[in-house]
């Protein structure tokens, strides 16, 4: 009796982790490096491209502010991606008003907002100043 129910109980967990990550989809977006590299970073909907980056372990785009669009050390430049992405925000437009090497196409990865939409999409590694 015990093990019948401890049985279909292990079934269910079973079925709901299976469930769990079938509805887990990773997207994929590339940062090319100052390295010169193209750096793959997996994203879920809603992340951020600084908290894809920070979970995927990618430094190049990483700041020291933890991603209250102080610092500028994540500016990515869109290229011809920029209009996938929603207009900068006052606090973005504040943060990159400081930003090393600015361009019109200039973004903070702490504020970019990621979707489906961005799924292979190629972003580039603005200079930083030190
Ligand atoms: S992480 Fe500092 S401004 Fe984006």
């Amino acid at each position: 009796m015990l093990s019948s129910v401890v049985s279909k109980q292990l079934t269910k967990s079973i079925a709901s982790s299976t469930l769990k990550m079938a509805s887990c989809h990773f997207s994929k977006i590339f940062v090319k490096g100052l390295d010169g590299k193209k750096h793959e970073v997996e994203f879920e909907e809603g992340d951020t491209l600084y908290e894809a980056a920070e979970e995927n372990g990618i430094k190049q785009i990483m700041g020291v502010c933890g991603g209250t669009m102080s610092c500028t050390r994540c500016q990515v430049y869109v290229g011809e991606n920029k209009g996938k992405f929603a207009e900068p925000e006052e606090d973005e437009l504040d943060g990159l008003e400081r930003a090393f090497k600015r361009q019109d196409d200039s973004r903070l990865a702490c504020a970019l907002e990621l979707t489906e939409e961005h799924d292979g999409v190629t972003l580039i590694q603005a200079p930083r100043k030190n």
